[in-house]
């Protein structure tokens, strides 16, 4: 990540060539500017080039004021245990964040959970498992559709099954204080996380959900369907995850006229963020799920 990079690139769209990088503000405005000027009647592409220049956008945010560094020595054991990721599937919608993130997730687990308790960890390509094992004494289960994903961690010695959390066994129904899960985009697959996650969670449970607004078009609704099942969105840490992009097609670029090369070069130097959002079971949720 480069803010130089960066800088030219978005430039480059508007006919400059800065020597220096843009201030944040600046950099923000000529985001507006494109934001404008690349919209169109195509919706998808319309949303596709949005989600691009937003989470440029936050790249660049991010290089000025980081997200909070998780702890150092902790940080070290985990990236000491951690062993190769396994190729992403696009299969079953993966994308890992970077291991600072997935410590820093785990780290607001933490916080609120104090060490103690019984922890359902939904898809975890990004061993957030691991992470938190090394934070207090959980007792931690993970499950994810992908036996690779169970493999790799049992590599590292988590726990975990194979399982697609749609076809979820009753035992699973209210056991854990705590379910974390970094859904797929897809709305509808993430609605079954959602419910999963509602059925797992036991009285005053904690849901720590990865999503974001401006690559997910369901995310803002997700958390409205929540509130229905009974979940209180309590608090929202912003852009809190990072996963490095890749480029799934040349659409994009043909439909507004930019270079493909752009997109290639821009995937080199932003990431995509999400944030976390954490919510409550309350009383409700049994009935309405
Ligand atoms: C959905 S992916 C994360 C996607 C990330 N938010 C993104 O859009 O790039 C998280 C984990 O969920 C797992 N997963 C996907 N579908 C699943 C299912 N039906 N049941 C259990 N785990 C699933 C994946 O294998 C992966 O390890």
């Amino acid at each position: 990540m480069s803010a130089g990079e960066l800088s030219k690139l978005v430039g480059q769209l508007l006919g400059e060539n800065p020597s220096v990088p843009y201030l944040p503000s600046d950099f923000s405005q000529k985001i507006e500017h494109l934001l404008l000027r690349y919209r169109s009647s195509d919706e998808e592409e319309t949303f596709f080039m949005r989600y691009t220049l937003r989470m440029t956008e936050i790249t660049y945010e991010r290089l000025f004021r980081p997200a909070p560094a998780p702890d150092e020595k902790v940080l070290q054991r985990f990236l000491d245990l951690l062993q190769p990721y396994p190729e992403a599937s696009l299969e079953y919608s993966q994308g890992s964040v970077d291991p600072a993130s997935s410590l820093r997730r785990a780290e607001s687990v933490h916080r609120l959970l104090g060490g103690r308790g019984r922890v359902l960890v939904m898809g975890d390509d990004d061993a957030t498992s691991l992470a938190l094992s090394l934070l207090g004494d959980y007792e931690i289960e993970v499950i994810d559709i992908d036996p690779r994903i169970i493999e790799w961690l049992a590599s590292m010695g988590v726990k975990g099954r194979v399982q697609d959390l749609r076809l979820l066994p009753d035992s699973y129904a209210e056991r854990f204080e705590a379910v974390i899960t970094d859904p797929a985009a897809d709305q509808e697959l993430a609605g079954e996380f959602l419910k999963a996650a509602v059925t797992c969670l036991g009285p005053d449970g904690w849901l720590f959900w990865a999503d974001h607004p401006d690559w997910n078009q369901g995310a803002l609704t997700l958390l409205e369907q929540a509130r229905t099942f009974g979940l209180e969105l309590l608090e929202r840490q912003p852009n809190w995850h990072c996963y490095v992009p890749h480029v799934i097609s040349d659409s994009t670029a043909r439909h507004f006229q930019i270079p493909a090369e752009w997109f290639h070069k821009l995937v080199q130097h932003a990431r995509v963020w999400s944030h976390l959002y954490i919510l409550r079971k309350t009383e409700r949720s049994h009935q309405e799920v």
